[in-house]
């Protein structure tokens, strides 16, 4: 039985966890920086990489203790490598190629998309390739085709803002704090949804992408306006960008063709563990005859499971790495993609 160890650290949580490839997670750790970061209103990388600095390493022996498996048996040790904060990475990657040199088993280097793309099949057994993956965290808004386990596919990506980037910029204009995306969600619950006229940025468009700068800008200038609740504001910006991520999901379904044909419909990142957005992909799914697939909630956002098992399915497929594998701030699942027009594009 694989036993991968995996460890993420390239935004604000730092997490390990051990996990074989049976799907069993034997013991899991993440440890928020919620607090450290709340004054600055957002992730400030410094303190980020600094702190997981302090927390890792006790992690990582919780970790060993509670799965009662010894570093030595473990198979290799799996890291996020990239995309993300450059200093929080390298600090989980540098740990893991130490575990590795100390063991004597392989480093797998993680591409962090990666590890969310292929999430949903750690809790998912019967989920089969190629899926339509809707990617959308802090960082990224991305509909991938998953083919295989190195095998993706750029369907679209967001010209300007990622989707939680926007949730975070609109709490933080609502004055709902940090983090925002949970904080919009709830604020939401008491809003009106239809109260706020809102753009809905690319929809109908016959490129493929996103866009929410527009909205962005839309939620200050009615914040500003001071005709609007906050609420209200929250529950129409989270509804707008339920229809952008609703309309473009389904073009992709309906543009797919031949052996790129989705078997399924799947969502993640840290964006999937909002309940709008995945009741209105649910229905969708259900629209086009496709199982739909979502994490739970905790798998949605960053964590260490993922990364072991990524780990683990690259580690079963023969792909280690180096012990110089690099550190990367910028790492495109689908290096083949084209540009989206626009600036900002993100990994
Ligand atoms: O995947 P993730 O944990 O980290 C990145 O790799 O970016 O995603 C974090 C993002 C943040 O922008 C956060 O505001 C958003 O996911 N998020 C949410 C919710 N929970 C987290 N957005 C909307 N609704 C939520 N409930
Ligand atoms: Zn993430």
């Amino acid at each position: 039985m694989t036993l991968i160890l995996g460890i993420e650290s390239s935004c604000d949580e730092t997490a390990a966890a051990l996990v074989a490839g049976d799907r069993r997670i034997l013991a899991h750790r993440l440890a928020g920086q919620e607090a450290a970061h709340r004054p600055f209103g957002g992730v400030v990388p410094e303190i980020a990489a600094r702190a997981h600095v302090e927390i890792l390493p006790r992690l990582v022996q919780e970790v060993l203790e509670e799965s009662g498996v010894p570093l030595h048996s473990v198979d290799a040790v799996a890291a996020t490598a990239g995309p993300g904060l450059i200093g929080g990475v390298m600090v989980g990657l540098v740990t893991a190629k130490g575990l590795a040199l100390a063991s004597g088993r392989p480093l797998i280097a993680i591409n962090h998309l990666e590890a969310h793309a292929l999430s949903p099949m750690l809790t998912d057994p019967d989920l089969a390739f190629p899926y339509l993956l809707l990617l959308a965290s802090g960082g990224h808004c991305q509909l991938l085709l998953v083919r295989g386990v190195g095998r993706y596919r750029r369907l679209a990506t967001t010209i300007d803002d990622a989707a939680g980037e926007a949730f975070d910029k609109t709490a933080k204009l609502l004055g709902l704090g940090y983090p925002g995306g949970p904080a919009v969600e709830a604020a939401a619950e008491a809003g009106d949804k239809a109260a706020v006229p809102l753009p809905r940025p690319l929809v109908g468009s016959e490129e493929p992408h996103f866009s929410f700068a527009g909205l962005k800008s839309a939620v200050l200038r009615a914040r500003e306006s001071g005709r609007y609740r906050a609420a209200d504001i929250a529950a129409s910006f989270q509804q707008a960008v339920v229809d952008c991520l609703i309309d473009r999901t389904a073009r992709a379904i309906d543009t797919a063709s031949g052996v790129d044909r989705p078997t399924a419909l799947v969502v993640a990142g840290g964006v999937a563990a909002n309940r709008a957005i995945r009741t209105a992909l649910t229905g969708l799914a259900d629209e086009r005859g496709l199982p739909f697939a979502a994490p739970p909630l905790w798998l949605c956002t960053d964590n260490a499971a993922m990364i072991a098992w990524a780990g683990a399915l690259r580690y079963e497929a023969g792909m280690t790495d180096p012990l110089d594998a690099p550190a990367r701030a910028r790492w495109p699942l689908d290096p083949g993609a084209e540009a989206a027009r626009g600036a900002g594009v993100k990994a």
